[in-house]
């Protein structure tokens, strides 16, 4: 491994729980983007290349302790946690993985994503569920809105099951610096629009409407997701806690739509179809 230009050490916020998702959500919740997480025996980290200074950074979220790392122990743990994922026909792997690039043409698809700064690597399981439950809608020639695109990932997904286009937005300009540098990998810049912003970003309606976003901001949108579906188009939300399943359906339900929530290990996805007006 090439280690010019990276700095002699990294800092791990190391939290002792093996709960990984829930390391994650709290520094989403908490506003922190780190550099990577990963879990060893019982201890989940989260990884900066250099240690946040306490007075321009929120309160660290959980009960954690910093520690400096050498650079090339980070790495390599960094790397540990990151194999290929499948899903379906779909598998999302880091590039060092996959030597033959991206390829979307034809199943198995592979959508290769360098970890960063951004969520959307494929393996948490709110992103595992809407690649799960994408493959189960029609895609072919259909018209996407990605909100909370991060990575890109679930935009790149809609690209190989067949979408014509995709419109992705995600309030921070960070992640679609990311999703932007993902999506030319891709090849596929000329059919994926990316925006700084939420659902007011997005012109017209869409065949499918996915969003991942944590529970409490998703439902916040609710209305304004709805409003994004065409008529006898898809609503795919995940990012909503097992514990909040009941009052997210209720608040799709208020939004005019039927959903179907089904509850995972500790994410639930809700999938509603918005009817044909007049049926
Ligand atoms: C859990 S990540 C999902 C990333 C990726 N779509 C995936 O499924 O792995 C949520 C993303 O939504 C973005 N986000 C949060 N609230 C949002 C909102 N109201 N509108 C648009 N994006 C939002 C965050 O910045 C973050 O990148």
């Amino acid at each position: 491994m090439d280690l010019t230009g990276l700095p002699p050490s990294s800092w791990g916020y190391r939290v002792d729980s093996p709960d990984l998702d829930a390391l994650s959500d709290a520094l989403d919740i908490a506003g922190i983007t780190c550099d990577g997480l990963t879990e060893q025996d019982g201890v989940s980290t989260a990884w900066f290349s250099t240690r946040p200074d306490p007075s321009a950074t929120p309160p660290m979220p959980l009960d954690g302790r910093w520690e400096e790392v050498p650079t090339t122990d980070w790495s390599e743990s960094w790397k540990d946690g990151l194999d290929p994922i499948t899903v379906g026909a779909l598998t999302i792997l880091p590039p060092w993985l996959a030597p033959d690039g991206p390829q979307l043409d034809q199943p198995p698809y592979r959508i290769v994503i360098e970890p960063g700064m951004a969520f959307g690597t494929g393996h948490h399981e709110t992103t595992t569920a809407v690649l799960r439950a994408m493959q189960d809608v029609e895609l072919a020639d259909r018209r996407v809105a990605d909100i909370g695109t991060g990575t890109g990932v679930l935009a790149l997904a809609a690209i190989a099951l067949g979408a014509r286009e995709v419109i992705a937005v995600d309030v921070d300009e960070l992640a679609i610096t990311v999703a932007t540098e993902n999506i030319a990998t891709h090849g596929t810049t000329d059919r994926i629009d990316l925006r700084v912003g939420s659902c007011e970003a997005v012109d017209g309606t869409a065949d499918l409407v996915i969003a991942n976003i944590i529970t409490d901001k998703l439902l916040a949108i609710a209305v304004d997701l709805v409003a994004l579906v065409a008529p006898g188009g898809t609503l795919l939300c995940s990012g909503v806690a097992v514990d909040r399943s009941d009052e997210a359906r209720s608040v799709f339900a208020d939004a005019g739509m039927e959903p179907l929530v089904t509850p995972g290990r500790e994410w639930s996805v809700l999938v509603a179809r918005r009817p044909v007006e007049g049926r």
